[in-house]
């Protein structure tokens, strides 16, 4: 685990920027209330988190374990973020890359069940290091839940990425080695977060709309 000194914090008062200094889905235009943290904001960041990740872990052999859906976005720029990296020094870091899926929201809630699919095969981590790769951490129960289960494989090696982590009062105060960005406790979507499978085709991390909550409930 990390201490949050290194992520980049987002205070409790931030307003977000007004939605017509950026561009988003015309099929949206109704349903966000702000960007919250542009797309060119979340490439940089991903970018020196790339960098933290291969100045640790240069020179090993990882698995990339990509948690579903949330996550395949900043997996696949956090993968070509440390790959033009590997190209530019003298470090490499052999990869390969997996996918777990992983299920617990309903409508803006996260539901006490919790589903890992893909979690069969999840033998070729013996003996290996791996990286999780993961949106978003909320309360943590999630996360721990994951580690738990992916501990049970014995790999030789575990390192948790996370592109947001969120100050919930809850929280159990579980923190991921890497973290983007440290939030207040708002739902957001877009860069692959979704509520109720909306709003993954939105490159900002926006907040919804009271309207977009209402339009895409179920
Ligand atoms: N947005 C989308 N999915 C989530 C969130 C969120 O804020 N928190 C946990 N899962
Ligand atoms: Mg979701």
């Amino acid at each position: 685990m990390s201490d949050l000194s290194c992520a980049l914090q987002i205070p409790d008062d931030w307003p977000g920027y007004p939605l017509d200094l950026f561009t988003s889905p015309e099929h949206y235009c109704e349903d966000l209330e702000c960007v919250y943290i542009p797309h060119g904001v979340i490439m940089d960041r991903t970018e020196r988190l790339a960098r933290n990740i291969m100045d640790d872990l240069g020179d090993h052999d990882i698995v990339v374990l990509c948690v579903l859906k949330g996550g395949y976005q900043f997996c696949a720029d956090l993968v070509d973020c440390i790959k033009v990296l590997c190209r530019h020094s003298n470090k490499t870091l052999p990869m390969r890359v997996d996918f777990i899926r992983l299920k617990s929201y309903l409508n803006d809630q996260s539901t006490e069940d919790l589903h890992i699919e893909g979690a069969e095969n999840l033998s070729v981590l013996s003996g290996k290091n791996v990286l999780i790769v993961e949106a978003i951490v909320d309360t943590g129960k999630t996360m721990k839940t994951l580690l738990d289960h992916v501990e049970a494989f014995s790999p030789k090696m575990i390192k948790v990425a996370g592109l947001l982590v969120k100050r919930v009062p809850s929280g159990t105060g579980y923190l991921p080695d890497y973290v983007g960005f440290e939030i207040p406790n708002r739902f957001v979507v877009g860069y692959a977060l979704d509520y109720n499978e909306y709003f993954r085709d939105l490159n900002h991390i926006c907040v919804i709309s009271d309207r977009g909550k209402q339009k895409y409930k179920i």
